[in-house]
């Protein structure tokens, strides 16, 4: 199976400085497919949702999984893919911490013959040739969902102050979360009248929120990019003696059980679903990459969104 990406690789590696090295993966054994798996970290709900649907879809698929957690800092990223390609895996997926430099080390790979998924965050690079495909949301629009509902919600107000909870500064989600919901509120009454980077913890949202309410005392809404930034801020809601969903609105994006239990109580106003469940869908396109098979260039994952009403119906069937 892996030889088959392998041959197309090495035409175009002939050209090039190197050429593609080895001829199998680490196992060795054309049956068994290793893949190296590099995780942003542990920071949300998401996430820990993200990496079990991954580890119980290899296990499930027969890939031998190779998984290094790099606590949300692309040093760590870089030094394991690196160390995948040494050890010469089948297939290498990550998902990047932050959009920007990666040519560098997915060039070694595809130098070594090793083909690259990119799962749930892109990359930002010139060269679309570094990576086979890229399996994950549509942020921008993530990001118009939730600001097409504040629009709609208070199109008679005469003005809404909005405070936002930024993912990690540059990684995609942020990025895009924002541009998508900057879209979606222009030319409305809306204003966002502050922006800060809350890690995508809830520590992080906790944090901001509280400087947040220090600084501004004509807060309307919070939009915060991750559920456990939104749940960090409704802490520091309480604390000010204010009710989250009542005297500040809360918007949020994942609808992992934690934030939809809160929607449900009524303590954030509306989610936008991000779908973390990509295990399965990865290790197929894992399956067809290494065997030299067609892949589109971008799988977009279906998501929906949550009022109040409808995370009540959900919650009980609610898989993370
Ligand atoms: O990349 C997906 C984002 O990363 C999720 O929205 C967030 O919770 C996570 O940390």
């Amino acid at each position: 199976m892996f030889r088959k990406w392998m041959a197309a690789v090495a035409a175009v590696a002939l050209g090039g400085t190197l050429a593609a090295c080895g001829s199998g993966g680490a196992s060795g054994d054309d049956e068994t497919l290793t893949m190296g798996f590099s995780q942003v970290g542990a920071e949300s709900g998401w996430r820990t949702a993200n990496t079990r649907s991954i580890k119980e879809a290899a296990s499930a698929a027969g890939i031998e999984l190779k998984f290094s957690d790099a606590q949300q800092k692309q040093e760590n990223q870089l030094k394991a893919i690196r160390s995948f390609i040494q050890q010469r895996v089948d297939v290498i997926a990550f998902s990047p911490v932050v959009e920007t430099g990666w040519d560098t080390v997915l060039l070694e790979a595809q130098r070594a013959g090793i083909p690259v998924i990119l799962t749930d965050r892109a990359i930002d690079s010139a060269d679309d040739s570094l990576y086979e495909t890229f399996l994950g949301s549509d942020f921008v629009e993530e990001g118009r969902k939730a600001g097409r509902w504040l629009a709609e919600r208070h199109a008679d107000a005469d003005s809404v102050s909005v405070v936002e909870l930024q993912g990690t500064t540059g990684a995609a989600p942020a990025l895009d979360r924002q541009q998508g919901f900057a879209e979606a509120i222009e030319g409305s009454n809306i204003e966002i009248i502050a922006s800060q980077s809350g890690d995508f913890t809830r520590s992080g949202g906790k944090q901001v929120m509280e400087a947040f309410l220090k600084s501004h005392d004509d807060i309307d809404v919070v939009y915060s990019h991750n559920d456990d930034m939104g749940l960090g801020a409704i802490e520091a809601i309480e604390a000010s003696g204010r009710t989250p969903g009542e005297d500040i609105e809360i918007i949020t994006v994942d609808a992992v059980k934690d934030g939809m239990r809160a929607l449900a109580a009524g303590r954030i106003n509306f989610i936008v679903e991000c779908n973390p469940l990509l295990g399965e869908q990865l290790m197929d396109l894992a399956r067809k990459v290494v065997a030299g098979e067609d892949v589109p260039k971008r799988v977009v994952v279906e998501e929906t969104t949550f009022t109040q009403a409808e995370a009540e119906k959900v919650l009980p069937d609610r898989k993370y």
